[in-house]
């Protein structure tokens, strides 16, 4: 029997419309999946796009967030904005070619003139036209980066909380910028996700020192873990790490006498393509004038190699961040650390009703 006579009997039988039935069913089954492993929309929160000494007065930056892009500038008496790229005259793009007079942004292409506050002060031609105001991005300094809001407009129900202690007993050895396959939330439950320290980074024995704290849109988790390094014995380690939103991670480490600061700082330019800033800090040593100057030193170089390692570490991730799915319902085992818990906090930083 021919394919044409197959069908012909088919539909004899009255089972003609079963392959479009069956069409139908795998297209669901294929939305269902598509549905399934869309990665979360952009979150609502603080997200870094500058380290602050990258900004100096008078100085205008382009940074892609969002899938789009916006202009970050410092005035000259030191106030942060960021704004949306283009002009509301007649669409130059602010970040070619604009220029900070004063306290105000000049757009290059017909001179107008924008306050601290988006509204346009000058206009060569006139009055400035009401309309012609800069949309303006809320913006914050702190953990030495700029961060800027996202969320519904004209609310910013939480900030970034400072770190404890005196902000001078820290020093900012190192920072770099690396460009991630990847969504925020899922580099901030990578903090989490303690089965994956040994099966990739090669921690061992990972184990929540306290049960984690949800509060708001802070979220602490503490671990210890042990490092084995090739060239020494194993260390233990303490890690805790505070988490404000999901781009903003700080981890505290203390090993082998050493603390230091790791912020990592996650920010998404596109659906799923993050930029991630790394900063290291360590805490100062030596009291005396000669003790400071000798810590220094090493705490300067030490930072290089802090650096290199927890760079070599997060290229551990790359191969299966570039390739995995995001799934909206995972099969947690008992030992996976809190990655439900993790999710339901998440939640709260999406549209309501959008449950990620
Ligand atoms: S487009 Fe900016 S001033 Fe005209
Ligand atoms: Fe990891």
């Amino acid at each position: 029997m021919t394919t044409f006579e197959a069908q012909g009997a088919a539909t004899q039988t009255g089972l003609a419309d079963q392959p479009e039935q069956t069409a139908a069913v795998s297209a669901s089954l294929e939305e269902a999946r598509q549905l399934r492993d869309a990665p979360p929309p952009f979150p609502f929160g603080w997200f870094a796009v500058a380290l602050c000494h990258e900004l100096r007065a008078g100085a205008v930056l382009t940074r892609q967030f969002m899938d789009r892009e916006i202009v970050i500038y410092r005035t000259q008496s030191g106030t942060v904005c960021a704004a949306e790229a283009y002009c509301p005259h007649l669409g130059a793009h602010l970040g070619h070619g604009g220029e900070v007079c004063g306290e105000e942004l000049r757009c290059p292409f017909h001179g107008f003139r924008f306050s601290v506050k988006g509204s346009c002060v000058y206009s060569p031609s006139g009055a400035p036209p009401p309309a012609a105001r800069l949309g303006l991005l809320e913006v914050r300094e702190i953990h030495g980066a700029i961060f800027v809001w996202h969320g519904p407009a004209g609310q910013v129900p939480w900030e970034i909380e400072p770190l404890a202690g005196d902000e001078s007993d820290w020093r900012r050895v190192q920072h770099t910028v690396r460009h991630v396959h990847s969504h925020p939330q899922e580099l901030v439950e990578n903090s989490i996700d303690i089965t994956h320290f040994g099966a990739v980074h090669g921690l061992w024995n990972a184990q929540l020192a306290e049960p984690p704290i949800f509060d708001g849109p802070q979220l602490r988790v503490d671990y210890t873990y042990t490092q084995s390094a090739r060239w020494k014995s194993d260390a233990d380690v303490t890690m805790r790490i505070r988490i404000d939103g999901l781009g903003v991670v700080v981890n505290e480490v203390d090993t082998r006498g050493v603390s230091m600061r790791v912020f990592s700082l996650a920010t998404p330019v596109s659906e799923r393509d993050t930029i991630q800033h790394l900063l290291v800090s360590v805490r100062k040593r030596g009291r005396s004038p000669v003790g400071k100057a000798f810590w220094g030193g090493v705490e300067k170089m030490s930072g290089r190699f802090i650096l290199r390692g927890l760079v070599g570490q997060l290229k551990q991730d790359d191969p299966v961040w570039v390739n995995k799915k995001y799934l909206r319902r995972p099969a947690i085992a008992e030992g996976d650390g809190p990655i439900h818990a993790y999710r339901r906090w998440a939640s709260q930083f999406y549209p309501e009703g959008a449950a990620w």
